[in-house]
């Protein structure tokens, strides 16, 4: 099921974005081996631990109070640099004070020694004001050489203490350290909520309404969408379930597409998301001072690709079968604008072989190696011009010849054929000379 999901998923997502799946202890490391073939392991960010449940349950052997998310970015490493930050508790910005009036504001003292004794140009000997001399603390060495120290202390980076006779430290500025914190990879119920908080919000919007099993609270969806995204980006739930991800998304300032295909769309969703336009005040509103506004469109998907019987949909048109079974055939998502449209010529694929990659297979490919796997060809709604039933849609002599024609104008005029038809006319000689594959429709059209 997650399979095909994941790769249009990795086609969706952005070179600086990243993907974040909720999933618990049954599933979760099975779908990390997935993940890893999908996105690569060199773009494996993070494992979350979400401390999502603080009750105990009393029928359990080990009662589970965690579940995983898994987080992987396209950038690699390199997302690190674009990530977001958390917003620094208000017990460690506590910490800061200003006894003396300082114009660089709020500061807290750091220690100027550090483990282990260091060569003589980091052991030297300090004189305090109050006249006496210290030495960095036995099995330590100080940070900076003497010279720096004393570049420090005349920029009132140092203190001695208010006697002057203190061992001395360092003065950090709350306006020079980063303006937050780095996420950590374990986060507690009461930093993220946990789901007895989600359900509270669900029943909050809809009471007497029996929640999910599953909803996230709005404070773990809000913490994702700080470190994954700025105000304005983009935010897809392809599982949407009760709406968390939009709602927030959309009181944090950020554009969202939501995917739900169970009826609480239209029953949950929907109203949930008018709530918020109007300015609910659960979840997450109070801290990001939600006052309401914008706006959003609802919309239903077109017709299924098969009909009730297994056949291609009448409703089915051109450009939405070529989609299908171009990603049904390569993983990959159809780009029409890459193609002249009103041909029967879906793009070439290839394959990219990516044995360049570092050895530890940490690092993104280095280079590609692209070999032509095959060209292919839809025949379908007449695309070739002859709209009667079993012509244009058949593989003829004459439909390949015009196929040939256009095969020797595309870029890998070599590459073999592999073309979706009604029906074939031509026998396996002439299709292995013409190097063509023929795919019955709607038979060899899978459904997923
Ligand atoms: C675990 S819930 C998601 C929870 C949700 N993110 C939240 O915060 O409440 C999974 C949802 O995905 C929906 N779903 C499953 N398969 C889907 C698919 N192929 N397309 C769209 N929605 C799907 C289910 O109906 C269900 O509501």
């Amino acid at each position: 099921m997650m399979l095909p999901r994941l790769q249009l998923l990795r086609e969706l997502l952005s070179e600086d974005g990243s993907i974040w799946v909720t999933i618990d202890d049954n599933e979760g490391h099975y779908l990390k081996v997935l993940m890893d073939e999908v996105f690569g392991r060199g773009n494996f960010v993070s494992t979350i631990i979400w401390g999502n449940f603080y009750g105990r349950s009393g029928t359990a052997a080990i009662s589970p109070a965690h579940n995983y998310i898994h987080c992987y970015s396209p950038s690699g490493d390199r997302w690190k640099h674009v990530r977001g930050l958390l917003p620094r508790s208000e017990e460690s910005a506590s910490k800061y004070k200003n006894p003396d009036n300082n114009p660089r504001g709020f500061w807290r003292l750091g220690p100027i020694f550090a483990a282990e004794e260091r060569h003589e140009g980091l052991m030297y000997t300090i004189t305090t004001p109050s006249g006496r001399k210290v030495a960095p603390p036995k099995g330590s060495h100080w940070r900076m050489l003497e010279a720096d120290f004393w570049k420090m202390y005349a920029d009132d980076r140092i203190s001695f203490g208010a006697s002057g006779d203190n061992i001395p430290a360092v003065k950090l500025f709350l306006n020079e350290v980063q303006a937050g914190v780095v996420p950590r990879s374990i986060w507690s119920h009461g930093e993220a909520g946990h789901t007895q908080d989600a359900k509270r919000e669900v029943m909050a919007l809809f009471p007497g309404d029996t929640p999910f099993g599953t909803p996230k609270p709005e404070k773990l969806i809000a913490q994702i969408v700080q470190i994954a995204t700025n105000p304005n980006d983009l935010v897809l739930d392809s599982f949407l379930g009760s709406g968390t991800t939009a709602a927030v998304a959309h009181k944090m300032g950020r554009r969202w597409i939501g995917i739900e295909m169970g009826e609480h769309a239209a029953t949950h969703c929907l109203p949930r998301l008018q709530k918020v336009i109007d300015g609910e005040q659960g979840g997450i509103s109070k801290p990001v001072n939600w006052q309401g506004g914008g706006s959003f469109r609802f919309m239903a998907l077109g017709a299924p690709i098969f009909d009730e019987y297994g056949r291609i949909h009448p409703d089915v048109r051109f450009a939405t079968l070529a989609a299908f079974i171009w990603q049904q055939e390569t993983g990959a998502a159809w780009n029409a604008s890459a193609v002249q449209p009103g041909t029967p010529y879906l793009g070439t694929h290839y394959q990219l072989d990516s044995y360049l990659r570092s050895p530890d297979m940490r690092e993104s490919p280095i280079s590609f190696t692209k070999k032509p796997l095959f060209a292919c060809y839809l025949l379908f709604n007449g695309i070739l011009g002859d709209k009667r039933p079993a012509s244009g849609n058949v593989l003829t002599r004459e439909v390949l010849d015009a196929l040939l024609a256009l095969h020797a104008q595309t870029p890998e005029p070599a590459a073999p054929l592999l073309v979706f038809g009604e029906a074939c006319r031509l026998g396996p000689a002439r299709l292995e000379q013409a190097k063509v594959t023929f795919r019955h429709i709607p038979y060899d059209v899978k459904a997923r």
